[in-house]
This record gives structure tokens, C-alpha cells and sequence, in this order.
């Protein structure tokens, strides 16, 4: 996946001085693949526990063969994402006091991907997508030129600025309709990842970015329920940035650049 992430880690669970239990957390995480089933577990509540304690603490103290994905926990790799609760969600972010107010938790493996085992979801088709949408820099200078000077109050520059901290948690993907609906959509990161391209005066190939998102599974697909920009950990908007490549083919086709 290219995250450097790890399925099942034994790394330590992390427990501050003091963050003592205040409680029993009963959980339901999903076992098995795509024919599995969710299991109850009876969890120590604590006062700053994240999701991804919960989970570790089950691998660690109750059943060692639980499969997840995880692995920076400070909410910048992205591989962490689970759906908590019905919801997409970074869960090494996702403090349980916050989203289980009764003691209760479910969690699955992301939804809209294949499920590899337990809560590990298969991410090969969502960076699939990403390829199919161009999302690949493609340099218009050689090493051998001078760097390119790019203002940062031009307006491609800001657009980039705008989509480019995307970290490939795939929270944007689970949470779209439109890709449950018509699996082929290349869905709101890669399309978002496009988005930045095509402002990217750098980039030598703004016509094939916009040539790969204006087929009936690119940017056209796209509902604007805004899903997307609702659950992205990192407060990214797709929908704008899908929108942008919308208004950028329609006017390349009036050019008759298409
Ligand atoms: Fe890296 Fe959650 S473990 S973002």
C-alpha cells in the first residue's frame, strides 16, 4: 500500500500515567472476511482511549490472531481508517468518549473495498483508482532545468494547496454513495488527486489528467452529496475539487481540447 503499514502489529498499547479505567466497553468488531461475522468483546474503558486502543488492546489481551491495519497513530499515514459505529473514521484519531456515549462500539473494515480479514480492508482497488484517474505528477522540465517558481497567491497554487494533504486513509471512499452505487467511479480522492494535478503548472500534461476524469466513471458521475468532505479526517473537499475538474472539461471542450 505503500504506507509502510502493518496488519496486526504487537506494538505496545499505549497508556498515560494516570488514564485510569472508568468503565467496560462492550464491542463488536467484524471477524473473518466477507462472509464473516461480528464478535463481542468486553474492553477497560478509559479516559482518553482512541479506537485504535480498543482494537489493540483486544490483539494484545484477548485474541492475538484480530488483523488490522495500522501505523504512525498520530493520524498521518492513513491506514488506520475502520468504520466505527456505521461511520468511516481515522481511528487512532477517534477518541471513544467521543462517538460511544452508552459503552458501545461496532467496528468493520472500511466499506466499499473488499475485506482481506477482519477489520484489514483490501486497499488495491481504491489506489487502482487513483492510476486510472492520471494521478501520477508528470514532470513538463528534466532534473537538468532551474526549479520552477511557483507564487504561492497564484490561483493554481492555492488550488493545489487546497486538496494536496490528502493521506490515502480511503475515509472519503467508504463514505461515498455514488461509489457503492456504481463501483466503477474512480471516487473523491483520486479524483481530488487529479484536481491537483491539472493545477499544477509544473505538470506537462494537463489535457491527459482531465482526458482520464471525463469518462462516465470521472468527475461527471459525482451527486455532490458532499459525504466526502463531511467524513475527511484531514478537512479536505473533494466536492469542490470535483467540481473544478467538471467546470475545467467543460471549458476545454468548448476550446475543443478534448
Ligand atoms: Fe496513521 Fe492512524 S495510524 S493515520
Amino acid at each position: 500500500v505503500g504506507h509502510g503499514a502493518m496488519t496486526g502489529s504487537v506494538a505496545a498499547q499505549p497508556v498515560a500515567p494516570g488514564d485510569a479505567v472508568i468503565g467496560e466497553l462492550v464491542v463488536r468488531i467484524w471477524r473473518g472476511g466477507e462472509d464473516g461475522r461480528f464478535e463481542t468483546y468486553r474492553v477497560p474503558h478509559r479516559a482518553s482511549q482512541t479506537v485504535l486502543d480498543v482494537v489493540t488492546y483486544v490483539q494484545r489481551a484477548i485474541d492475538p490472531t484480530l488483523s488490522y491495519r495500522f501505523a504512525c497513530r498520530v493520524g498521518v499515514c492513513g491506514s488506520c481508517a475502520m468504520t466505527v459505529n456505521g461511520e468511516p473514521r481515522w481511528t487512532c484519531r477517534t477518541h471513544v468518549s467521543r462517538y460511544s456515549a452508552d459503552g458501545r462500539l461496532e467496528i468493520a473494515p472500511l466499506r466499499n473495498l473488499p475485506v482481506i480479514k477482519d477489520l484489514a480492508a483490501e486497499m488495491v482497488p481504491f489506489f487502482d483508482k487513483w492510476a486510472a484517474a492520471k494521478g501520477r505528477f508528470t514532470p513538463s522540465a528534466s532534473a537538468k532545468e532551474p526549479l520552477a517558481q511557483v507564487k504561492p497567491e497564484s490561483a493554481g497554487r492555492q488550488a493545489v494547496d487546497a486538496g494536496i494533504e490528502c493521506i490515502g486513509c480511503a475515509v472519503c471512499y467508504a463514505a461515498c454513495d455514488t461509489v457503492a452505487w456504481q463501483p466503477d467511479y474512480l471516487g473523491p480522492a483520486a479524483l481530488n488527486r487529479a484536481w491537483t494535478l491539472v493545477n499544477d503548472v509544473r505538470d506537462g500534461d494537463r489535457r491527459g489528467h482531465l482526458a482520464a476524469v471525463a469518462g462516465d466513471a470521472g468527475c461527471h458521475a459525482c451527486h455532490s452529496h458532499q459525504s466526502c468532505t463531511n467524513y475527511c479526517p484531514v478537512g479536505l473537499n473533494p466536492t469542490r475539487s470535483i467540481a473544478g475538474l467538471k467546470r475545467a472539461l467543460f471549458k476545454a471542450a468548448l476550446r475543443g481540447e478534448l
